[in-house]
């Protein structure tokens, strides 16, 4: 009994929650829910200053990008603390995705380490079209100072089929 009426508690609230979730109407005012659905282009360019993971040996990092986790895309490998990519990614982009998750991770022979990871926002890019090139920093850890940043620039093509 207790814990009907506490899970009744907790969902009473996110019920109410999903009701009233605004509409997405093109107005022409900067949306700040924007939901749009299309083709997101990522450059990634370079990283610099990653922390070296490998106490032993060469770093040989690379670059992993989601929008969602089942679907990652994996950069190739480099040397390194300041590896040079020049690679593009494409993402489809689905309605209500408004994240690009990137994990910068040292390849090891035994277990990959993480060297750090950051979630970029996409509305300035569903906005503007384009953005960067520019530097994205992995926070080391709450966000003081940081293990490297990676460079990138992102392009936005908008499908407006429904
Ligand atoms: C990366 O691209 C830049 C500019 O397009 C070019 O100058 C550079 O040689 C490329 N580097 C590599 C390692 O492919
Ligand atoms: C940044 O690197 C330090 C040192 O290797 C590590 O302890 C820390 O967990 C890293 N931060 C993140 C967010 O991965």
């Amino acid at each position: 009994m207790r814990f009907i009426t506490l899970a009744a508690a907790l969902l009473a609230p996110m019920a109410a929650m999903a009701v009233s979730k605004p509409v997405v109407e093109d107005d022409g005012a900067i949306n700040t829910m924007a939901s749009k659905k299309g083709q997101l282009y990522v450059k990634l360019n370079s990283a610099s200053k990653l922390t070296d993971k490998d106490l032993f040996g060469k770093s040989d990092p690379f670059i992993e990008m989601w929008l969602e986790k089942a679907y990652k895309h994996r950069s190739k490998d480099t040397k390194g603390l300041n590896p040079i990519f020049n690679e593009t990614f494409c993402f489809y982009v689905r309605s209500g995705q408004n994240k690009l998750y990137v994990r910068a991770v040292d390849k090891d022979t035994f277990s990959n380490d993480k060297i750090g990871d950051t979630t970029i926002n996409l509305d300035q890019v569903f906005n503007s079209g384009n953005v960067g090139p520019q530097d994205y920093k992995l926070p080391k850890w709450l966000g003081f100072s940081d293990n490297g940043s990676v460079n990138m620039q992102m392009q936005f093509v908008e499908d407006t089929s429904s």
